[in-house]
């Protein structure tokens, strides 16, 4: 028998499993209430305009949608992403996009472009776990910025930037897992930070169309770009979308907006990477989306998460024990609670599960503390399923919180 152990190379000792995922397997248990996953809520699905997009698709295009296309993308989606995000002025031309297969493969990607082993890289604490796992073979370092209900704290971005990080990564809207979003004064100030370091960053923005409260902050490259008083997208950002949110994560599709030097390089990384993203995936994304579709269905969207969103906050004002505290979310999937020091919530979970409701424990998501702090997602649970799923788990904060051990 071979020893596949030792024939792994260097690099993977650094890799590990998702916890959400292992997480997930435990909480498919039929009758356990789960807030645990990010997925959005299947019934929301645009089928019938999924249908329909799949016949013009097969009828329009014909064998051109089954075959291979160029590693960018095919140019109607790219043109139709490069309309909808020139904004503020700026002109974002086709060749500032490059379709990827979802924003995780765009985290993958400028990994690969720009990470050397041993980087320094700033990130919020905490964030999201997707990209901390993607970059773990990179045993990067870290200067990590403090956060608060406003995002990160911009006072503390001088300390990190002096220190000339590589790249900073950043979820500026209702970030995952935090449900926090960075203020417009923030942004200001964070691009100004972002020239007088050269410093770059990702802004990584899967959830931005969904906002149910407030009102709509531009993009980080936007505020780049205005701050530089350029029309052209040249600045320190680069963007990543995605249409898992918006219409649908099995799709596997999202994008890349950056400068055409950053395109450029991450063209080749993903021509080793996969070639090109699916063809017919693309047409299909791009016939559903286009004519305005897209832009009803995102209400659509908005109106019910924004009733679940309000659903699980009214429950969590009910049955929460006051030492919990909580983020409230103006948009999003997900909120995060903290519990008193003294709690392991990897230890409350199991118990949780015995009282049959599930969430994921922070502390995967932190670089550094979060064991006492949990996320909930509120957008995959039917109403019903968030009132009694919130008050099994008060219940159980409850009866914990007050006996430590
Ligand atoms: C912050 C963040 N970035 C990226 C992703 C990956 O999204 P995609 O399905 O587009 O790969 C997610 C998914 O949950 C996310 O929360």
């Amino acid at each position: 028998m071979v020893n596949w152990h030792d024939k792994f190379a260097e690099r993977t000792t650094y890799m590990k499993r998702s916890t959400i995922r292992e997480i997930l397997k435990l909480t498919q248990m039929p009758d356990v209430i789960s807030f645990a996953g990010g997925l959005p809520a299947p019934e929301l699905f645009p089928l019938e305009r999924v249908r329909e997009a799949f016949r013009a698709v097969v009828e329009h295009y014909g064998p051109q949608a089954l075959q291979y296309s160029t590693t960018e993308g095919i140019n109607e989606l790219r043109d139709w992403v490069a309309a909808r995000m020139s904004r503020s002025g700026l002109t974002i031309t086709r060749e500032n996009v490059l379709i990827v297969s979802g924003a995780q493969q765009a985290i993958d990607l400028v990994g690969r472009v720009l990470l050397d082993d041993g980087d320094l890289l700033a990130l919020e604490n905490p964030t999201y776990l997707g990209m901390l796992l993607a970059w773990r073979p990179y045993n990067l370092r870290y200067a990590v910025i403090p956060t608060d209900r406003d995002g990160l704290l911009v006072d503390r971005l001088d300390k990190a930037l002096i220190r000339r990080p590589k790249l900073m990564y950043l979820v500026p809207n209702f970030q995952n897992p935090q449900g926090v979003t960075l203020s417009w004064e923030r942004r200001e100030q964070l691009v100004e930070c972002l020239a007088e370091y050269g410093a770059v960053v990702i802004e990584d923005n899967p959830y931005g169309e969904l906002r149910y409260s407030g009102s709509d902050i531009p993009s980080l490259y936007e505020f780049d770009a205005s701050f530089r008083g350029s029309h052209s997208l040249d600045g320190h950002v680069i963007y990543a979308g995605t249409f898992s949110k918006i219409l649908a994560p099995g799709l596997r599709l999202g994008w890349v907006v950056a400068p055409t030097a950053v395109i450029d390089k991450l063209v080749q990384a993903k021509q080793s990477a996969d070639l090109q993203s699916g063809t017919f995936a693309q047409y299909l994304a791009y016939e559903v989306c286009r004519d305005g579709f897209i832009e009803g269905h995102i209400e659509r969207l908005r109106a019910v998460y924004r009733r679940r969103r309000d659903l699980m906050l009214a429950a969590m004002d009910r049955h929460f024990p006051e030492e919990a505290r909580w983020s409230r979310p103006e948009g999003g999937l997900f909120l995060m609670v903290s519990l008193p020091e003294f709690m392991d919530t990897s230890e409350l979970l199991k118990e949780a599960i015995r009282h049959r409701v599930a969430f994921v424990p922070g502390q995967d998501f932190h670089v550094e503390g979060g064991y006492n702090t949990f996320r909930l997602n509120f957008s995959n649970a039917q109403p019903d399923m968030i009132e009694e799923g919130i008050r099994r788990l008060g219940q159980l904060l409850k009866e914990q919180v007050r006996q430590p051990v």
